[in-house]
């Protein structure tokens, strides 16, 4: 088997997050440095101790959890409990985790290890808000060159936005960092909800993590069954999209997704539009493609991975 590929994982643990931990802490192809806590879909107190109960209920208590960004780098912090409860993790009763919390900051964790890992190996897996990530550019330039690459959950086009009409969570929360990242020269691959839209909860999707009959199996699909439920309201359908385990799935199997290079770039102005990623498909300015933006997935062929993997936790 090839090298493990170097990762670390910047989350807002979020039952979707959780998904993604899991289907990264079960695949041996990938080699996972940390585990970064951000400030998003819950507060800071509660990312950083769900994405230990994540680990613990992978069965991995030895895996390194940092705690980040408190707040966005400018904006205040705006939650989503509706969608995810006030745990953050509603949907199964995880205990309260028993491994520790690292002593380093996030930030501080994600420089020093670009900084001692050999350069353009490391691959940063940023699934909310892009605070962390901007906050560690900001602290230490240098780093830009020595990352491998960014693969992120974030954006959107002729999807529009989930917060906004024009606005997916993870830029809006944190625009100025957004446009951080993506003026950084970093290689970055974005899995915006024109992507994530196509990959849905459905009930027959939810039923195979259940017939797994494990404790990951179980938890996973009570964490869907709870998650989904605001999207299957807001838009009519059968499940939920699956956002942040893309992220994951490409790094696995990236010839599920199919996308195109183009500019991607973030509005930190005006109120109407903040936090629009405003993405030129159609190639038709001459701003810098700094991004490759993915637009098609193969939801079966997703799942299938998802239902596999998990089932060797
Ligand atoms: O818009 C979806 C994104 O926002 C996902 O990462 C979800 O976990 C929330 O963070
Ligand atoms: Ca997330």
């Amino acid at each position: 088997m090839p090298k493990a590929q170097k990762i670390i994982i910047d989350t807002d643990p979020g039952q979707d997050d959780a998904v993604a931990i899991l289907l990264a802490l079960a695949s041996p192809e990938l080699d996972i440095l940390g585990i970064t806590a951000v400030a998003g879909n819950v507060p800071l107190k509660l990312t950083e101790k769900n994405a230990r109960k994540i680990c613990e209920l992978a069965g991995k208590p030895d895996t390194k959890v940092f705690s980040g960004a408190i707040r966005p780098l400018v904006r205040e912090l705006v939650t989503a409990e509706e969608v995810h409860g006030k745990t953050g993790l509603d949907g199964p009763d995880l205990p309260e985790p028993k491994m520790k919390l690292q002593d380093q900051h996030a930030v501080d964790f994600i420089v020093e290890t670009l900084m001692a890992e050999e350069s353009g190996t490391v691959t940063l897996c940023p699934l909310g808000p892009l605070t962390n990530i901007a906050l560690a550019l900001i602290r230490e330039p240098k780093i830009a060159k020595r990352i491998e690459k960014i693969v992120l959950m974030g954006g959107g086009f002729f999807e529009g936005g989930n917060v906004t009409p024009i606005a997916e969570f993870n830029i809006y929360v944190d625009p100025h960092a957004a446009d951080v990242v993506f003026r950084s020269g970093v290689p970055i691959v974005v899995m915006p909800l024109d992507v994530t839209h196509k990959a849905l909860t459905t009930s027959k999707r939810v039923a195979a993590f259940r017939k797994l009959g494990t404790r990951v199996g179980i938890a996973t699909a009570q964490m869907l069954e709870f998650f989904e439920r605001f999207d299957e309201e807001k838009y009519g359908t059968d499940g939920g999209p699956l956002h942040d385990p893309c992220v994951i799935a490409y790094l696995l199997k990236p010839e599920l997704f199919k996308g195109r290079e183009c500019n991607v770039s973030v509005e930190t102005a005006s109120e109407l539009t903040m936090g629009m990623t405003v993405i030129d498909w159609w190639g038709v300015t001459k701003r810098p493609k700094n991004a490759t933006v993915m637009r098609d997935i193969d939801h079966d062929g997703f799942f299938a991975l998802l239902v596999e993997r998990l089932g060797r936790l």
